[in-house]
């Protein structure tokens, strides 16, 4: 069946605004909210003897893997190695036995992952892999296949699959770190309940797209911009940044905040607007005094933040987008609504084609 674009103008809007329910949908398959239990489709080997995981994958399915880093190390104390696709099997790595190898991918085409997938299971991995459509080779090859119930995504650059994926290894590290007796019953259902409040946290974000629409003028004469984030918000200024290259052809920069002073920030003026994502938190100080540095420098910020953040460190800054406060597990999630609805609106802006855009494939099955 054709999928239509409804009332939108565009897939890639649409996709973005369904993403409350495909994430509420995937997560049907990952938590059971009345026992306050995450859960994983069957599986027949041991969860609790995986001692690495190395996660695969390319793109913004690259960065879903790199916030999961960050939580397989938090929540289960796994130690986690991360690659790109393209560079993963050259770099001959070393794989022991015992070890997850994860897989994250839209299509479960891309030629690079499904390639590392191979060679991993040539070293004797165990092959689990989140992947959005059922039927796909990657599907096929795994030994734990983790389904992201997102639908088609039409639009080459990535939205709501990739916010499924998400959801997807939160699911996974929960369980991980349950299997690796780290996780009380009472966290569990804390985990749980966080990850059940996502689907209604990313409407609230949705909320300011005519905000975010307003000040795509802002954005559209760039040449360059830079994103900047710390912990799992620094793969999601990697995001951000990936967003508005491929649709709206502006040169941009994902970087973790505090790395800013080892060199970026000589590209600092007030024609490079910088866009910063910091939810309130222990983190929040630091990245703070990162702004000061672009500030002083007559640097242009915008600051995605929660009502905390934005009256702690919104004045001065040239615009602002509140975010609703939530727990740091689902901020991944939730931030991820704002840099996409910018990217959209900055490409909507300066005319180009958002859906298609230019040298970029939705799938690709080269190397
Ligand atoms: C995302 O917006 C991109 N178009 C691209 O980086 C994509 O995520 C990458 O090619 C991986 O694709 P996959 O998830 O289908 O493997």
């Amino acid at each position: 069946a054709t999928i239509e674009k409804g009332n939108h103008r565009h897939y890639m809007q649409k996709e973005i605004f369904e993403q409350p329910i495909v994430v509420a949908q995937t997560l049907q398959s990952y938590v059971r909210p009345f026992e306050g239990r995450v859960a994983l489709p069957d599986i027949d080997f041991d969860l609790g003897s995986v001692n690495r995981v190395t996660i695969v994958a390319c793109g913004t399915s690259f960065y879903a893997g790199m916030v999961a880093k960050y939580w397989f190390e938090q929540f289960a104390r796994v130690p986690v190695d991360i690659d790109v696709a393209s560079e993963f099997r050259y770099r001959e790595p070393v794989l022991e036995k015992g070890g997850l190898a994860l897989f994250i991918s839209q299509s479960g085409e891309t030629a690079d992952t499904l390639a590392a997938l191979r060679h991993a299971r040539e070293q004797g991995q165990t092959i689990a892999v989140v992947v959005n459509v059922p039927t796909s080779s990657m599907a096929r090859e795994a030994d734990l296949l983790l389904p992201t119930h997102a639908g088609p995504e039409i639009g080459v650059a990535s939205t709501k699959a990739f916010t499924c994926q998400l959801a997807v290894l939160a699911a996974l590290a929960a369980n991980l770190a349950r299997a690796k007796g780290r996780l009380s019953e009472e966290q569990e259902r804390e985990i749980v309940a966080h990850l059940q409040e996502a689907p209604e946290a990313m409407s609230q974000a949705l909320g300011h797209d005519e905000d975010i629409a307003a000040m795509a003028h802002l954005i559209a004469p760039a040449r360059d911009v830079l994103y900047l984030g710390r912990g799992p918000e620094y793969p999601m200024a990697l995001e951000g940044a990936l967003k508005l290259k491929e649709i709206s052809y502006i040169h941009a920069e994902g970087y973790a905040a505090g790395e800013m002073k080892h060199g970026p920030i000589a590209l600092i003026d007030d024609l490079v607007p910088v866009i910063v994502l910091a939810p309130s938190g222990p983190l929040f100080e630091k990245t703070v005094s990162n702004m000061q540095e672009v500030r002083a420098r007559g640097g242009k910020i915008v600051l995605i933040s929660d009502a905390k953040g934005l009256a702690d460190a919104g004045e001065g800054c040239m615009a602002t987008i509140e975010m609703p406060e939530v727990h740091p597990l689902i901020a991944p999630l939730v931030y991820a609504v704002p840099v996409q609805l910018l990217a959209y609106h900055v490409a909507v802006a300066k005319g180009t084609d958002v859906d298609q855009p230019r040298n970029l494939a939705k799938s690709v099955t080269v190397e």
